[in-house]
């Protein structure tokens, strides 16, 4: 395998070994709390509030939540510079539109960085750096070479991707308001936002998995673009096959 070809490994690789077990962990944690939540606010025979959930499931979400926003829009990023590196060949591109990419990459990062770093009391400020990190995700996705399918949107590896590397963003910005607001608006709008989070990444491990079979080696590149795609069909024998 080629250099290049290991390298659009690490993607799947981060996905699969870590992103996806913190999915898992995040939405068995996130039942369990909503669990004890219902099960707290019914009163028994005796007339007391019990759950045998442990209190600390809530922490724990919030917890594994916030490393899962860290890893999701990582994942994106590092997909979106293996694309920019080896697809659209950034080297190549004018020096002014180069730049621009990298910059965008620098401040996309340290929006991230800022939006971890903002306090609970700085509600404006995590809404600033949420959408200016979720811009620098599109702008970078918008790039050349990146494979967005848009005639097939509604099963496209790239706008699953970035949206719920959004939803993400948006989770982890909207976590003080959750425990703040009493009327539980914030909680119900975290609820539906990732049970559709949960339903995109679904879709990411299938349109995933179908592009890295899609996608082929470097060395198969050159016969693979003799054939023709609509029929499905293939020369006999590669025309630059100089074998005997
Ligand atoms: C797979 C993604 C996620 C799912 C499916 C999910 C779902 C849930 C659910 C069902 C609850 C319980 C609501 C209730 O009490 O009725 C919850 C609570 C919460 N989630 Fe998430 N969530 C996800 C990711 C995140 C992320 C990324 C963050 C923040 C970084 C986060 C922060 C919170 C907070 C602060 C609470 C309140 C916890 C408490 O009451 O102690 N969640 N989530
Ligand atoms: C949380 C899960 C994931 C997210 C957020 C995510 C996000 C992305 C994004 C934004 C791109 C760049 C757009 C594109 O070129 O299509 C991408 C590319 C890609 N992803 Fe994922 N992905 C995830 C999981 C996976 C998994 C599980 C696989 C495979 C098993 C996978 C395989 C690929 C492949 C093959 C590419 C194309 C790279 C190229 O064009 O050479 N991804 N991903």
């Amino acid at each position: 395998m080629e250099f290049s070809d290991a390298l659009a490994l690490v993607h799947p690789f981060l996905a699969v070994a870590l992103v996806f077990p913190a999915i898992g962990i995040t939405a068995q944690m996130a039942w369990q709390t909503r669990q004890r939540r219902l099960e707290l606010s019914k009163v028994d025979d005796k007339g007391k509030r019990k759950s045998k959930i442990p209190a600390t499931v809530g922490r724990e979400h919030v917890a594994i939540g916030r490393w899962l926003t860290g890893l999701v829009t990582g994942v994106t990023l590092v997909a979106l510079v293996y694309v920019l590196v080896f697809k659209t060949k950034i080297w190549t591109q004018p020096v002014g539109t180069a730049t621009f990419i990298v910059l965008m990459f620098v401040a996309t990062i340290a929006s991230i960085a800022m939006l971890y770093r903002t306090r609970p009391n700085q509600p404006q400020w995590r809404a600033g750096w949420t959408t200016l990190a979720s811009a620098g995700l599109i702008i970078l996705g918008c790039q050349d070479g990146v494979f967005r399918r848009t005639n097939e949107w509604y099963m496209s590896h790239y706008y699953f991707g970035i949206t719920v590397s959004i939803l993400m963003l948006a989770s982890l910005a909207m976590l003080p308001e959750i425990y703040r607001d009493k009327t539980q608006r914030w909680r119900k709008a975290h609820i539906a936002l990732n049970c559709l989070a949960v339903l995109l990444f679904v879709g990411q491990g299938f349109t995933g998995a179908r592009d890295l079979l899609e996608i082929p080696l470097g060395w198969q590149r050159s016969h693979l673009s003799q054939c023709n795609w609509a029929t499905r069909t293939c020369p006999e024998r590669p025309t630059n096959d100089v074998s005997p």
